[in-house]
C-alpha cells in the first residue's frame, strides 16, 4: 500500500470512551454501547494494521471501572470473553492475521477463565509482527507504577541494586508496556479532557487529541484526522 501519512505515529493510544452516552442518546441500555464499541475496536485494529501503525493501545477497562453496576461490569467481561474466544479460534485457522496481542493491567482480580484465555492469546500471538495491539484491561496507571516500584524495592532489599542506582529506565522496564515505545499520540473520543489514569508514566511527551465523536461512532476517517493533526504538531521534548 502506498504511504498514506507523511508523519505516522509509531504508537497510538486510544481511550475508548463514550459508549454509555451513545447508548443513552439512542434510548438503549449502556451495555448496547459497549457491544457496538467492541465492534469499532476490531475495525480500528484492522485499519491501524492497514496503514502501518506499529503499536496501538486501547483502554478497555480501568481499575476504577469496577465501581460500575454488576450488570455493566458483567456485560463488559462477557464481551471481552467473546473477543478472546474468537481470537483464539481465528489464530487456529488464520495464521496470517499478524497481530501480536498483549494485555496491560493486573491479572489479579480478573475472572480466572479470562486470565487463562488472555495468557493463551498472548502466547499464540507472541511471534506475530504485523502490528502490536495492547488492550488495557483492569489497568490503572498509578497501579502500574506501584507495581514497578515494588519490584525495584524488592531488588534493593535483596542487595541486587542500590537506591542511588535506580533509573527512569528501570521504572519503565517494570511497567506492563516494558520494551515497547511510549505513545506518540493519545486520542480521547467523547470530549473529556482528562487521562483517567491512562499510561501516566508513558504519556510524558505524548501529543493529546480530544475528539467529540463518541467511541461507537468512531471511524477510520476520525483516526485519519487525528493523525493529520499529529503531523502538524511541533514536538520539542523540552528543547528549542
Ligand atoms: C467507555 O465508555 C467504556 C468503559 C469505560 C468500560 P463509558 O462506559 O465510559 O461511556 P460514557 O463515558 O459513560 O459515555
Ligand atoms: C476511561 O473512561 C476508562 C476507559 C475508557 C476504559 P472512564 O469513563 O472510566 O473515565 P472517567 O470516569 O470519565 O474519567
Ligand atoms: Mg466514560
Amino acid at each position: 500500500m502506498e504511504k498514506k501519512f507523511e508523519n505516522l505515529p509509531k504508537h497510538i493510544a486510544i481511550i475508548m470512551d463514550g459508549n454509555g452516552r451513545w447508548a443513552k442518546q439512542k434510548g438503549l441500555p449502556r451495555t448496547e454501547g459497549h457491544k457496538v464499541g467492541a465492534e469499532v475496536f476490531r475495525k480500528i485494529c484492522e485499519y491501524c494494521a492497514e496503514i502501518g501503525v506499529e503499536y496501538v493501545t486501547f483502554y478497555a477497562f480501568s481499575t476504577e471501572n469496577w465501581k460500575r453496576s454488576k450488570l455493566e461490569v458483567t456485560a463488559i467481561m462477557n464481551l471481552f470473553r467473546r473477543y478472546l474466544e474468537e481470537m483464539q479460534e481465528r489464530y487456529l485457522e488464520n495464521e496470517e492475521a499478524g497481530y501480536r496481542i498483549r494485555f496491560l493491567g493486573a491479572r489479579e482480580g480478573m475472572p480466572k477463565d479470562l486470565i487463562k484465555l488472555m495468557d493463551t492469546v498472548e502466547e499464540k500471538s507472541a511471534d506475530k509482527t504485523r502490528i502490536n495491539i495492547n488492550l488495557a484491561v483492569n489497568y490503572g496507571g498509578r497501579d502500574e507504577i506501584v507495581h514497578s516500584v515494588k519490584d525495584i524495592a524488592a531488588r534493593v532489599k535483596q542487595g541486587l541494586i542500590r537506591p542511588e542506582d535506580i533509573t527512569e529506565d528501570m521504572i519503565s522496564q517494570g511497567l506492563y508496556t516494558a520494551g515497547q515505545p511510549d505513545p506518540d499520540l493519545i486520542i480521547r473520543p467523547s470530549g473529556e479532557y482528562r487521562l483517567s489514569n491512562y499510561l501516566l508514566w508513558q504519556s510524558a511527551y505524548a501529543e493529546l487529541y480530544i475528539d467529540d465523536v463518541l467511541w461507537p461512532d468512531y471511524t477510520p476517517a476520525d483516526l485519519d484526522r487525528a493523525i493529520e493533526e499529529y503531523g502538524r504538531r511541533n514536538r520539542r521534548f523540552g528543547a528549542v
